[in-house]
């Protein structure tokens, strides 16, 4: 996601522009992946707060070996939505690879370099790895591999807590999206951070080194470094709730005075309240029942389950239904 496609850069400065002339404010989290913030995002996960990444490395780790059987022996396309940097896809490719399971690794990512420094690492990691990856938009991509009509069965994944980024409408209305990209008895796998001990998912999102806090005010940097503007960084904060009952995390910028920022490229003057907010991010975590009725209201059914042991994620394996 280091340098920004032409396409990218357009669309960043339409959704600034329009989120900040809304009342209240908001900004897109998907904007936090610069190159900055991609190194951020890394320094997060290996914080000791962060459970969500360990979590899903501990249930990939330890149940691999069933993940593969629950997919079953018939070939497949295994199409992973945000390749990331695949530390935990790896250890997916190496056991599937190690047991002669059939299958193409499919990778969609929006960003063309983290797709060739995957394929890259694929190539020198897995010499025998079949490896055929889609640039582009999550739906898009997905669509044209829908449409390639292949005979093999569809594995998508769908990982890390991502699912969370989308508020719960939304969350089924992506994932309906994706339903209608595959045929029945096709198979989706989705990590879904579980709702826990309140304490323990405010403290992953606003950790007392104060990394999340400069991850997410890296946004307004890569506004004055992208689009010309003047945020006083020293101005602003970041502030994190967790709801218990809707399960969301939210965070937020907070502005500590009144102020004026001014957008050069945007022609955009902004005027701030003290004390006002801009809303930046979701995370929702779910109960069991939270994913059942989800799986039931898109036309899924659940086969498995994984969990790791403190039972604070769950990767679930969701087939299609006719
Ligand atoms: C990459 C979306 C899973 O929401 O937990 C981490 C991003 N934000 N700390 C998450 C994030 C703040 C992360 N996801």
């Amino acid at each position: 996601m280091s340098s920004p496609t032409i396409t990218e850069i357009s669309s960043f400065a339409v959704d600034v522009e329009e989120g900040l002339s809304k009342y209240p404010k908001q900004l897109p989290s998907k904007y936090f992946y610069d190159a900055i913030g991609d190194q951020l995002f890394q320094d997060i996960m290996a914080m000791p707060e962060y459970y969500l990444t360990n979590c899903e490395f501990e249930i990939f780790s330890e149940q691999r070996a069933d993940i593969l059987q629950a997919i079953g022996d018939a070939p497949f396309e295994l199409i992973e939505l945000g390749a990331g940097d695949g530390t935990k896809t790896k250890l997916l490719l190496e056991h599937f690879l190690r047991e002669q399971a059939d299958f193409t690794y499919r990778p969609i990512d929006i960003s063309g370099n983290v797709l060739e420094q995957l394929m890259t690492a694929c190539a020198q990691e897995f010499p025998e790895l079949e490896v055929a990856a889609v640039e582009g938009d999550y739906i898009e991509a997905l669509t044209q591999i829908h449409e390639e009509h292949n005979e093999r069965r569809k594995v998508v994944l769908f990982l890390g807590g991502n699912i969370g980024n989308f508020p719960l409408a939304e969350a089924k209305k992506f994932l309906n999206q994706i339903a209608t990209c595959m045929d029945a008895g096709d198979l989706l796998l989705t990590g879904f951070d579980l709702k826990k001990d309140p304490k323990v998912i405010q403290a992953a999102y606003d950790d007392p080194a104060g990394i999340t806090a400069s991850f997410n005010l890296n946004l307004l940097h890569r506004i004055n470094r992208e689009l010309g503007g003047d945020f006083d960084l020293d101005q602003f904060f970041h502030w994190e709730t967790y709801n218990p009952l809707s399960g969301e995390a939210r965070s937020y910028i907070v502005s500590r005075s009144e102020q004026k920022v001014n957008i050069d490229q945007l022609h955009l003057s902004v005027h701030f309240e003290a004390w006002e907010a801009i809303a930046v991010e979701v995370s929702a975590k779910y109960g069991e029942r939270d994913i059942t009725e989800m799986a039931q209201e898109v036309g899924f059914e659940i086969k498995t389950n994984f969990m790791d042991k403190r039972q604070y994620f769950m990767d679930s394996l969701w087939e299609l239904k006719p």
